[in-house]
């Protein structure tokens, strides 16, 4: 069985370095403890601030809320105070209620002002969507993968995670078009025959407690069940990086400008470093990422930008040259890189 990094500490850069650069996931445990919103949060705060609150609650006789079958998610809308006792008591009726992710600042934006920006996120990362899940012990997320990094925060109780990485999607059965990232298998009770792939399948297994916060890069597929009555938080967010692995270089010229601007609406400069220290143009020249490089320019980024770290004092012109990139040269002087102007003195 393979094992999922635990770390009592982690800063902001070596997380970047270690854990979002690689797309590996981590637990950083009692990452939370610390953050004084976190600590009074619990079924009963929570009720005495939203009591009369309408919520939208689905509920489940086998626990599985799933995503995937048609007419299983069945949602109730019921005040929040309602919804805490069927959260509490395991088997209302025989069925099991999950307040599954439910918009923060949409449905409780009081709450906003208790939480805290994870302290692994940069000023410049563009954050989401923050999601309230809340629900009684036993209750279940099927496999899937989201799009977008993320902070899973526990709160209150414990859930149990599996998680596969983004290489064994061939083994996982993704659904049909639209629904790729929700996986076909109930990984409670495997069918083999319908299945065999599966066994190719390599999981991770981790468990969350109260203070704990799982990084899980977009394209990681998990399996969540909590163990108790449990409220978790989670942040789905993006970084203005090049990620190698999940294919940004392939994607059309078109979404790269439109995923780019996103950024700079959010006041991002196009000329921005990473977290090494490299301009994201130059990094892609040296990847050799000839649709990202097109994003960029067409964006207004500078085709003379200078390197600090991937080949420091090389231009970006001069970058591409040297390995021989012909498209990426002509590219960049049809943005305006010079050669080097010959000395005046000399
Ligand atoms: C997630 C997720 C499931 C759960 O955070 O992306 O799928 O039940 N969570 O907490
Ligand atoms: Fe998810």
């Amino acid at each position: 069985m393979q094992s999922i990094d635990t770390v009592q500490h982690l800063t902001a850069v070596q997380f970047n370095k270690l854990y979002f650069q690689e797309n590996k996931p981590v637990i950083i445990k009692g990452g939370v403890k610390e953050a004084k919103s976190y600590n009074h949060w619990s079924l009963d705060y929570l009720k005495s601030k939203f009591a009369n609150r309408p919520v939208r609650v689905f509920y489940s006789e086998s626990g599985y809320y799933n995503f995937n079958v048609q007419g299983q998610m069945v949602p109730i809308q019921v005040s929040f105070e309602e919804a805490t006792e069927y959260f509490t008591s395991n088997q209302y009726n025989n069925k099991s209620y999950y307040m599954q992710q439910v918009s923060i600042p949409d449905v409780f934006p009081e709450l906003m002002d208790d939480l805290e920006t994870p302290e692994w996120n940069l000023p410049s990362d563009l954050i989401n969507v923050v999601n309230l899940w809340i629900g009684g012990a036993g209750c279940v997320t099927p496999l899937h993968y989201d799009f977008a990094q993320n902070f899973l925060i526990q709160i209150m109780g414990r859930k149990e995670l599996t998680l596969f990485a983004p290489t064994d999607a061939p083994y996982l059965y993704p659904s049909e078009a639209g629904k790729v990232h929700l996986s076909q298998i109930n990984l409670d009770a495997v069918d083999y025959a319908q299945f065999p792939l599966f066994r190719q399948a390599k999981p991770f297994r981790c468990s969350l407690e109260p203070g704990d916060v799982l990084f899980l890069p977009p394209g990681w597929w998990h399996h969540v069940r909590s163990l108790d009555a449990a409220i978790s938080v989670n942040y789905w967010w993006n970084r203005f990086e090049l990620i190698p692995g999940i294919g940004m270089e392939q994607y059309p010229v078109a979404v790269l400008t439109k995923e780019i601007n996103r950024f700079l609406e959010a006041g991002l400069p196009i000329d921005h470093q990473d977290a090494e220290g490299e301009f994201l143009l130059i990094n892609a020249i040296g990847k050799g990422y000839v649709n990202i490089v097109e994003a960029f320019l067409s964006l207004g980024a500078n085709a003379n930008l200078v390197s600090t770290h991937f080949r420091p004092g090389k231009t970006a012109l001069e970058i591409a040259t040297a390995s021989g990139q012909h498209k990426m040269v002509s590219l960049l002087q049809q943005y305006g890189a010079k050669e080097k102007q010959p000395n005046a003195s000399h």
